[in-house]
């Protein structure tokens, strides 16, 4: 079966739409015929300051809304990235494997550093894409679900599979990004046509999967339209109405144009009712699943200890390729 990989940041209390229509959601489906490894990123986490008590507490809320969307730790290993040592320990041959310039031109320090400025960021932010391409080369995995905003940092880690190989000898697979074109960039139900982020949007702008179900309600049907009375899919000239109706088919399955047939000469407000009313559907039992798993943190912390052993036998693996064909000498 072929392997897929993906990780989240533990950096909230809750996954929000974004994220799971864009990513989550594709890591259980493929479950049922890849060999999957997902991972909660708390090295990631760091790059910006993080409260020690949250972030723990956010990696177990990370853990239980897996387990509540339908990973299954028979199927996918499931771990924190901290249990598993080997990816920092990649991390730092491919930082020397990547150029300075290159590094500068990942998009994603860029915006993420504009707000203090180059200066005040801290290194393992520039360095981010390349511990991440470590995640992701320690498994040789065939595919990487990810949202579109993911895609530059696959690239940088297929460059630096491609110059390891290269330099040393085949050592990785270069992977492929699985990224489902229609819900590659979920956008800001305030400002549709910036995509949904948890360090970006207003609250009004963001659903997260634990809100309160009639607070996810209300964000929609206050969620930015236009000032025509047209339901059509048109994200250049209708960006706030498109991505409604892409939230609507993704979460029901409905063809986006059996929708837009559907609603021909309704109104905004008939569209948004019922979308508030499927999201309110999904949110609710997902909400308490997650609730009641978090109830048990011995249980969660089992399954995630069981998933990091899992993946640190396939991680201690290629990570000895690894040193041996840098030169480094065994210690046994
Ligand atoms: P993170 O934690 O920001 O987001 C997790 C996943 O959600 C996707 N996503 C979206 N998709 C569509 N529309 C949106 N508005 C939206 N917002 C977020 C992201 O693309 C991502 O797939 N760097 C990664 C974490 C990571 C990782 C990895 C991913 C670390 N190592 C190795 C894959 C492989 C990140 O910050 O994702």
């Amino acid at each position: 079966r072929p392997r897929v990989l993906s990780g989240i940041q533990p950096t909230a209390d809750s996954f929000h739409f974004g994220n799971y229509l864009g990513a989550l959601r594709q890591w259980v489906d493929l479950q049922r015929d890849h060999q999957p490894f997902f991972f909660i990123a708390d090295l990631h986490a760091i790059t910006l300051e993080q409260d020690p008590k949250v972030l723990r507490e956010r990696t177990l809320r990370a853990a239980a809304q897996l387990l509540a969307m339908g990973i299954d730790p028979a199927r996918s290993a499931i771990f924190v990235q901290s249990q598993v040592p080997e990816h920092a320990q990649l991390g730092w041959v491919l930082q020397c494997l990547t150029g300075f310039g290159e590094a500068r031109r990942m998009t994603q320090f860029k915006d993420k550093s504009a707000k203090g400025g180059e200066g005040a960021a801290s290194v393992g932010l520039f360095t981010y894409p390349i511990l991440q391409a470590a995640d992701i080369l320690l498994y040789r995995p065939h595919y990487v679900p990810v949202g579109e905003d993911q895609r530059q940092h696959l690239e940088l880690t297929r460059d630096l599979a491609q110059r390891f190989n290269h330099r040393y000898k085949k050592t990785f697979r270069l992977p492929e990004p699985y990224i489902l074109k229609a819900t590659a960039k979920i956008g800001d139900l305030q400002n549709p046509t910036a995509k949904m982020s948890k360090s970006a949007s207003s609250p009004a702008g963001i659903i997260e999967m634990l809100d309160e179900p009639k607070t996810s309600a209300k964000k929609i049907r206050s969620a930015v339209t236009d000032s025509e009375a047209e339901i059509r899919f048109d994200p250049e000239a209708k960006p706030g109405v498109s991505n409604l109706l892409t939230i609507y088919s993704a979460l029901t399955g409905e063809a986006v144009t059996t929708l837009e047939e559907q609603y021909a000469g309704k109104g905004y407000g008939d569209l948004k009712g019922d979308l508030a009313d499927v999201v309110v559907q999904f949110v609710t039992p997902f909400r308490e699943r997650t609730l009641e798993l978090l109830d048990d943190q011995a249980h969660l912390t089992a399954i995630l200890k069981q998933g990091a052993e899992q993946a640190r036998s396939v991680a201690e693996a290629t990570l000895r390729d690894v040193y041996q064909r840098v030169g480094f000498v065994a210690a046994s």
